[in-house]
Formats: structure tokens, sequence, C-alpha cells
């Protein structure tokens, strides 16, 4: 009997270990040779990774294990304990933000009836949903708060039964073995977490427990849900196991199992080899894109001001520094600056570069970016488009002029309704300076004369030597400048020409200026060398008397310079009209007396009368002696001012400005729109 009873209990026993041991399970260590059965956008990664979802947005993905395990011995029988446990990892796309999640799920079929209804998880849909008909459980672990759900926050783990709606839910976490403190786990950290689950059919009792995964199974003595449940309406007998997930509609999130491992009624699962399992991708995108997430609106925002404000800044520079260039134009190509340049080298033509303003514009100082060479650039606004192709021409022409006592035009540059005419920099200023106004410096005799032999080699170049005959047309001390070494350059040739032509013929102007004004000039309008003349005798007089031509200033008598020289000649004491800072300086009493008698000479009112530069270089030098005034039968009369009592209504001021045009002129007009070239020789 005894022995029997020991029979009966070894039989029991044995039953129970074939039972226990008996008992369906498998385990994966990682997914690599696993025949599972995949639906929707679940796939494997080559390393052996079971993925539940790709990059797909707002799908599902589903993976079961592909046969039938029975949860009862008989369709009517208990159901009998089972246990399971498996590593997951999800990974969001960007950091901290993920909706949906996965779930363990334990069904009768291998094709849930779930559609991609957001919110839940790829198990249920709204019409399957709550009814114990379709015999679902589920272990969900969500990542959203979905709204319309009870959701307990967006990180919790959930028991449901047939239902979306968590039997049991709690927020994701893990009560520490040591001090029993709870501890946080975010289930979207991108971190793999082991799940163990297990079902104690005789108590009834489910328990979930999760931890972060360690190098070791070590699953925590106190499990995060502990509840009462008995599972019979719901497990069949014949049912399968797998994951379902589902991924949001913005962002995509990864959901990955590493392992799992799975028993039904053999006691627990068996334990992961943790060191087997696939490596999840490596991290550290994700972090980029969370920057990318947060920062690329911002940054979008930020290029596309700053694309504005570069299209702007570029177009103002463009505007700023355009330039008129036409066809015509390219074969000056060296004679032409960049408006650029000239911009910067006179620092934004600041004031403090003005050299100066005169009629036709203003002079500023410079240094050209490349070269580092001193220039002067005279600025001239100029509206005129007529006629500037010639006038260019001639600006071009005379920057081929080369002579000691003329300044350099280097070159030009045009714009909108400007001109900008680039000179050589002359340190001393102008002649005017010296002679007369507030900063006067005094200049000897020898300096006096050097300067007028100077400027008068430089005419008769312009006259004679040049290819073409120039006619200066401004001649005065104004015009004359200075270089570093006190010799004469005559300066701003030309340029009245511009203010004669392309300008309506009915309006035609004389240039030059009151005091220098041949009286043909005046009644003509027309300029010659022998205007230049008149305009030399002024000069030679303005020099040595240190004075301007017209002085309303001065005693009416004396108001004009030539009819004051010319009375102290008649009366024979020439000397006297000489300038009296002259007076203490050791002078050349023939030179002054001949240079205020060559003054009269070519001051005289007959054209014919005045000698051509090439005398006036002769006389100069002393090849030549002067003829008698009184033999070329000069007189007040013919050498008097001949602008009548008007000159005090014109302006007295030095600078070279278009006087008012009469219709007397205007029948000269297109004698004064030629050339001031006058064809060649
Ligand atoms: C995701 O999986 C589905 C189904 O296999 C496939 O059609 C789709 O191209 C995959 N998407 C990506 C991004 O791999
Ligand atoms: C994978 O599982 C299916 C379904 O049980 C089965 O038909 C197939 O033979 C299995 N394949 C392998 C390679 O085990
Ligand atoms: C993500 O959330 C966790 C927990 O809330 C936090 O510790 C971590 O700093 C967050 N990461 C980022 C990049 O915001
Ligand atoms: C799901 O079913 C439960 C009943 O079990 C119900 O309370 C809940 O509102 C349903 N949820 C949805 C989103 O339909
Ligand atoms: C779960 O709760 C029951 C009773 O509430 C308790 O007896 C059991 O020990 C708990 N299980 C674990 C694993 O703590």
């Amino acid at each position: 009997m005894a022995f029997l009873n020991l029979l009966v209990l070894v039989l029991q026993l044995l039953a129970a270990f074939v039972l226990q041991v008996g008992g369906a399970g498998f385990t994966y260590n990682g997914f690599r040779s696993a025949n599972l059965s995949l639906d929707g956008i679940a796939g494997f990664t080559s390393n052996g990774l079971l993925m539940l979802t790709n990059q797909t947005k707002q799908d599902t993905g589903h993976a079961f294990y592909p046969d039938p395990i029975d949860f009862r011995n008989s369709p009517d029988g208990e159901v009998l304990s089972f246990s399971t446990t498996f590593v997951f990892a999800i990974r969001p796309d960007v950091t901290n933000f993920s909706a949906e999640g996965l779930a363990f799920v334990i069904s009768p079929t291998k094709v849930l009836p779930g559609g991609r209804s957001l919110g839940f998880l790829g198990i249920f849909d709204p019409k399957t949903n709550g009814s114990l008909t379709n015999h679902i459980f589920a272990l969900e672990f969500d990542t959203f708060q979905t709204p319309i759900f009870p959701d307990l926050n967006d990180n919790h783990v959930g028991v449901d039964i047939c239902s979306i709606n968590s039997f049991q839910q709690k927020s994701a976490g893990y009560y520490d073995d040591e001090d029993g403190k709870f501890i946080d786990l975010t289930l979207i950290g991108g971190e793999p977490i082991q799940a163990w689950m297990d079902y104690d059919g005789a108590r009834k009792q489910i328990t979930v427990t999760i931890a972060p995964l360690k190098s070791a199974t070590k699953k925590p003595r106190i499990p995060l849900l502990n509840f009462t449940y008995d599972l019979s309406p719901v497990l069949k007998q014949s049912m399968y196991v797998g994951f379902s997930s589902s991924t949001a509609p913005i962002f995509f999130t990864n959901h990955y199992v590493l392992g799992w491992s799975f028993k039904v009624d053999g006691g627990m699962a068996e334990d992961l080899d943790i060191s087997q399992l696939p490596k999840l991708p490596r991290l550290g995108i994700k972090k980029v894109s969370y920057f990318l997430i947060a920062g690329l609106p911002l940054i979008c925002l930020l290029s596309i001001v700053l694309v504005i404000a570069g299209v702007i800044y570029h177009i103002r520079r463009k505007r700023k520094f355009a330039e008129v260039l036409e066809d015509w134009e390219v074969a000056y190509g060296p004679h032409r600056f960049k408006y650029k340049d000239l911009y910067i080298a006179t620092k934004g033509f600041r004031d403090t570069e003005l050299l100066g303003a005169g009629g036709f514009g203003s002079v500023y100082r410079g240094v050209l970016p490349t070269t580092r060479r001193q220039i002067a650039v005279k600025r001239i606004s100029h509206e005129s488009r007529q006629g500037m192709r010639e006038f260019v021409a001639e600006i071009v022409s005379i920057g081929r002029m080369s002579h000691r006592n003329l300044v350099s035009l280097l070159g030009y540059c045009r714009r909108k309704g400007e001109l900008l005419l680039v000179y050589e920099y002359m340190p001393n200023g102008s002649l005017d300076r010296f002679l007369y106004g507030t900063k006067k410096s005094f200049l000897n005799w020898d300096q006096r004369f050097r300067i007028i032999k100077g400027v008068a080699s430089g005419l008769f170049y312009l006259h004679e030597e040049w290819e073409q005959v120039v006619v200066h047309r401004d001649i005065k001390a104004s015009n004359v400048l200075l270089d570093g070494d006190l010799n004469a350059r005559l300066g701003d040739f030309g340029l009245a020409k511009l203010y004669d032509r392309g300008t309506d013929p009915q309006t035609t102007h004389v240039v030059g200026t009151v005091g220098y004004l041949a009286p043909e000039h005046y009644r003509t309008g027309r300029a010659t060398t022998v205007t230049d003349v008149y305009a030399f005798g002024a000069f030679l007089l303005e020099v040595v008397c240190g004075r301007r031509p017209i002085d309303p200033q001065a005693n009416k008598e004396d108001i004009i310079l030539v009819d004051l020289v010319y009375s102290y000649w008649n009366d024979g004491r020439i000397l006297e009209a000489v300038d009296k800072d002259l007076a203490n300086d050791v002078i050349n009493k023939d030179e002054v007396e001949m240079v205020l008698k060559l003054g009269l000479l070519c001051s005289n009112s007959d054209p014919m009368a005045r000698p051509t530069m090439q005398k006036v270089m002769l006389y100069l030098d002393g090849s030549m002696p002067l003829p008698e005034l009184s033999t070329l039968g000069v007189s007040v009369g013919a050498i008097g001012f001949p602008y009548g009592k008007s000159f005090q209504d014109v302006s007295t001021s030095n600078h070279s400005y278009p006087s008012s045009s009469g219709d007397l002129y205007s029948q000269f007009s297109h004698v004064t729109g030629g050339s001031f070239l006058s064809g060649g020789r």
C-alpha cells in the first residue's frame, strides 16, 4: 500500500514534471532565424531585431508566433498559467515626441481585427473595442495620452481585456529592490526595457513588471501591476501570441523587440540571454532631429530673413554702385573707373574729403584702393545724356595728353545724372588760395614768374602742340593748381564744353568766368584760342597784382583790374600796380613790367591785336622783346571792361558758372555746339 502510494506520488511527480517540461514555450534571443508571422509594416533588421514599425506614419505592424498555443487543456478546462518576458525599445523619430505605442497580444487569430484607427495600437477598432467576443488580451505600452481615452498619461503600462480601456494601468516605472522606491521609466527613452508578465492560473493573479535592461536579467521584486482577474471568459483553448504596434500620423516611431521568451503551464518563461540580443541602431541622429524640429522653423525663418536681407543689401549695393556703361564706352576700358573704387577712395564722398566746390561740381580727395594712388575726383551732376558720347571721347582724348603743366586726367566714371572725372592729386591746391582769400600764403616773384611761364607753356601745348587744337575756355587762378614743388598745372580744360553741349540750343550758355571773358566771346558766345589769350592776360595781371580781375570792394574806378593797370601804365608808373605783398621782395623790375604790359597786350579788346601763345612764350622767355603798347594803338576804350554796368548784377564769385544766356547768343548756339577740339591739325 505504501509502495503503491509512493508509486502514485512518483507518477504524479513525474506527470507534473513531464507536464512542466512539456509545457509549450519558446525563446528568441534575437530574431535572426525566427519564423514569425508578420503583417503591416513589421519586419526584421539584418542583425535580427524585430521591427514592428518602419518609417511609415499612421500604420500598424503585427508579429505573431506562427503556431497557435494551447492555453487550456480542454475547451472547458481552466486557463493555464503562462509567463512571458521580452525586451523592447521605442525610438521616436523626434526625441521625447511619440504617439501610439506597442502591445503584447494574445489573440484567437493572427489577423487582428484592428484597423489603422488612431489610438487603438493596431489591436482594436471602434467596432471591435469593448466586446468580450473579440477574446483579445493585451499588455500595452502606451506612449500617447489619447484625449478621448481615459489614458493615465503619455507613458503608461496597462492591461487591456477585450477593450482599449485598460483594466489596470500604471505610469511606467519600477520599484527599487533596496528601498522600495518607485523609479520612473520613460518608455520612449530609446533604451531597451525588459518586461515580464505572469498569469497564475490557480490564483487568477496577473503580475506585470518592467525594468531597464541590465547586463543580466534582474526582475524587480515588487511588480508594477499585480491584480486578480479570471481570464477564463477571455482566452480560448487555442490562441496566438505576438505583438502589435501602430504609429502616429505626424511623426513615425520605431518599435523594436530584441528578444522574447514565452511559456505556458510550465513555470516562468526562460530567461533571455542578454549578451545574445541584437544591438539597437546607434542613437544620436535623434538628437539632431529634435534640434532640427525645434530649430528648423527658426532656422528657416532666419534663413529667409537672411536671404531677403542679403537680396536687399545686394540690390541696394548694386544701386549704390550702379554705373551707366554703354556699348561705345567699352573701348575706353582703361579710362573708365569703377564707381565702387571711387566711392571707397573718397570714403563715400565724405565732407572731410572735400577739396572744393565750384560751378561744375565738387572735388574730393581720394586714394585708389588698388594702387594707393592719390587722386582728386570731380563730381559733376549732369542730366543730359545727349552729347555724352562726344564728351567722353574728348575726356579720353584729354586723358592721353601729357604735359608737365597740365593736370593729368586719369579717367572718368558715369552714373545716372552724374559724371565723375578722376584727376591726379595736387597737394598744394589752387593758385588763388595763395594770391588772395582768407588762407592766403605768400608767393615771391620768382615763384610767381615760374607759375606764369608754366601756365603759358600748358596753354601753348593745348593751343598748338597737341594733335588737335584745344580751347581751355576757363583760364583763371583758381583753375591753376600747384603740385608739391609749386609747379603750375592747368586744370579743368574742356569742362566748360560739357555745359555748352547737349543743352537746348535756345538756352546755350556762355561759359567762363566774368572778368576773364573776352568782349567778342561775350558777344558771340564762341570760345577760341584768342579768347583764351584774353583770359590769360587777365590771369597775368591777377598774379602780379595779387587781386581778382574784378573787385567790387575797390574804389569805383579801381574795380576792373585791367582798367586800373592801364591807367597806371598811362601815367607811366605801371610798377605801382604790383601786389603790395611783393613790395619787400627783391623783384626783377624788368620782368614785372614786361609781364604787366603783356597782360595789357593780351587784354586788348581787339582780338586781332592779341598775341598768340607762341608769341607769349617768346616774350616770357625774353627771346623776343615786347612790342611797345602805344605802337599798337592801345587805348582805354579799346581795353576797357566790355560788360557795361551789368557786371554789378552778376556774381563776383571767382567760380565758373554758366552765365545767363541771352537771345543775342542763341543764334550762335550751333557754332558753340561744335567740338571744343576744333578739328585735326
Ligand atoms: C514599411 O513597410 C511596408 C510594408 O512592408 C513597405 O511597403 C514600406 O515601403 C516600408 N517603408 C519603409 C520606409 O521602409
Ligand atoms: C514558419 O511557420 C509557418 C506557419 O506555421 C510554417 O508553415 C512554415 O513552414 C514555417 N517555416 C519555417 C522555416 O519554419
Ligand atoms: C526627454 O524626457 C526626459 C524625461 O521627461 C528628460 O529627462 C529628457 O531631458 C528629455 N529629453 C529632451 C531632449 O528633451
Ligand atoms: C472601448 O470600449 C469601452 C468599453 O469596454 C468603452 O468604455 C470605451 O469608450 C471604448 N473606447 C472607444 C475609444 O471606443
Ligand atoms: C501580488 O499581490 C498578492 C495579494 O495582493 C500578493 O499575495 C502577492 O505576493 C503579490 N505578488 C507579488 C509578486 O508581489
